[in-house]
């Protein structure tokens, strides 16, 4: 039998400080993540200052973590893969200059990961049959996308935010309901208790391209609504608001990936990044899914919020095909997807 191959994952594009170790692309050995959430909790938002000191404080702790869990060493490892972006640049750098110090160190290969990739890859950890092609909605903090993955290194992008990503809308409408951050898991939780016709918030439709989305507008509704309800004296139901602004998200999301399943001529959809995480969310697509008589896939909540185990699975991807990064590697804030540097 062919010897095992482990990789040591990195990630630290915005506030979780997280390390893993990758067997053969798709097992778990470790997967230790620091999350930053308390320290930015106080702000109401990632702080990046703030973001890349903690990253240098626990960057080494969680590697030691995560190789002491896996019981292996570094020596074990066949190559030790990086986010290199897209993220907050001073966050991104911690990251990949311990990857490079470790490569260095070692003589282990370095592979820069795409932390979108990463997202998408996320979803091969539980699914083992799982291959491309399928389409995958991305939707994050920074990202919401529609991805044709046609190969494991082969992307095209078949519909984008024009504005705000999904998440980005979840947060703000949380802090205007006095939710706090992050808002995603909150107004998640709060909804269940709410009722989603309530209120009806707008659906954004955008000129051009049918698979783009728009959720400024959704969020300006959301504002206008407050604002007005303050003005006329009348009491807010927050799990309302907050049933009737997820519904209004995942109803356009739901119908633009299944439109782009059908038109692409697949029968496969996943779903990756933080705000897939959502309940409600994960719940339409699979109803609209078996509906449609798609295959659905998605990640466990923990590898759809940021995790280095999926950049261990993209990164082992792009390590069977040969991909290699020098020392020279450096962060990328605005890398574009499926862009090598
Ligand atoms: O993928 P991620 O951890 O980081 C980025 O790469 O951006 O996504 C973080 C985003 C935040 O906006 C957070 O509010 C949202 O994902 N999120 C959720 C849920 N859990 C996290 N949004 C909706 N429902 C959730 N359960
Ligand atoms: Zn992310």
């Amino acid at each position: 039998m062919d010897k095992d191959t482990y990789i040591l994952a990195i990630e630290s594009s915005c506030d979780e400080t997280a390390a893993a170790v990758m067997k053969n692309g798709r097992e778990v050995c470790s997967n230790i993540i620091f999350s930053q959430i308390e320290l930015h909790k106080l702000y109401g938002g990632v702080v990046p200052e703030i973001a890349s000191r903690k990253h240098i404080e626990k960057v080494n702790q969680v590697i030691r973590e995560a190789l002491d869990s896996a019981d292996c060493t570094l020596n074990d490892m066949d190559a030790i893969a990086v986010t290199y972006g897209p993220g907050l640049v001073g966050a991104l750098l911690v990251g990949v200059a311990e990857a490079k110090a470790l490569a260095y160190a070692s003589g282990k290969p370095l592979v820069g990961v795409h932390h979108i990739e990463g997202h998408i890859a996320a979803n091969y950890i539980e699914n083992k049959d799982l291959e491309p092609p399928f389409m995958c909605l991305v939707v994050s903090g920074g990202h919401t996308h529609l991805v044709k993955v046609m190969d494991y290194d082969s992307f095209e992008i078949i519909g984008r935010t024009r504005d705000d990503a999904a998440g980005e809308a979840f947060d703000k409408v949380a802090r205007a309901i006095g939710l706090g951050y992050p808002g995603g898991p909150k107004i998640d939780a709060l909804a269940k208790e709410g009722n989603r016709d309530a209120i009806a918030f707008p659906r954004a439709k955008v000129d051009g391209n049918e698979f783009d989305f728009s959720f400024s507008g959704l969020k300006s509704a959301v504002l206008n609504y407050l604002n007005q309800c303050e003005m006329k004296g009348v009491e807010i139901n927050r799990a309302d608001v907050a049933a009737s602004f997820q519904y209004a998200v995942i109803d356009v999301l739901t119908t633009h990936a299944i439109h782009a399943v059908k038109a692409s001529g697949l029968n496969k959809l996943a779903i990756a990044g933080g705000v897939a995480s959502n309940s409600s969310l994960r719940a339409n697509i699979s109803e609209a899914c078996k509906r449609e008589g798609i295959s659905f896939y998605h990640p466990s909540p923990i590898y759809c919020t940021d995790n280095a185990a999926m950049i261990g699975v993209a990164g082992y991807y792009s390590y069977i095909k040969g991909v290699r990064h020098g020392l020279d590697l450096n962060a990328v804030p605005n890398l574009k997807i499926g862009e090598r540097l």
